[in-house]
């Protein structure tokens, strides 16, 4: 089921987002809807906290391919990218970015079990913005010159 996606002004994505402990039939649903909502909106991620669920779970869709990442955490930060942003939750803006350009993080599968993974480049990018959401955090606070989108 597509959900709708909570629009920058809304306090759930301010919120800091509580770890996943029941890796159940419920998350399940959560994202499978958060796949169908982020395939159909052509993103390149979505956080729970977008679809109004404020727990710590993402979804990435980029080349490498799609990632559903519970509990992320950063291992480790390398190197500088800078470029250009926008989300789903700030419709009709872009604005630039400084972040890593490659990243190590450890995560969980829907299941509950766990793996790591490196990221590079836009996949960086895309992993670093979809982990400050689960911290309130949105690119816009990052950004030095958000503006309409093309
Ligand atoms: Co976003």
């Amino acid at each position: 089921m597509i959900r709708e996606i909570v629009q920058v002004g809304d306090p759930v994505l301010r919120k800091k987002c509580t770890p996943v402990t029941r890796f159940d039939a419920e998350l399940c649903a959560l994202l499978d809807d958060m796949k169908e909502t982020l395939k159909a909106a052509e993103g390149a991620g979505l956080a729970a906290p977008q679809v109004g669920v404020p727990i710590r779970a993402v979804a990435v869709d980029v080349e490498e391919g799609y990632f559903e990442l519970i509990n992320p955490v950063f291992v480790w930060q390398k190197g500088e990218q800078y470029g250009a942003e926008g989300c789903l939750s700030v419709k009709g803006k872009a604005g630039n970015v400084l972040r890593p350009s490659k990243v190590k993080i450890l995560f969980q599968d829907r299941k509950g079990d766990r793996y790591s993974l490196v990221a590079r480049d836009f996949f960086a990018r895309a992993v670093c913005h979809e982990l400050d959401h689960l911290d309130g955090i949105l690119y816009t606070d990052k950004a030095d010159d958000v503006r309409d989108a093309e």
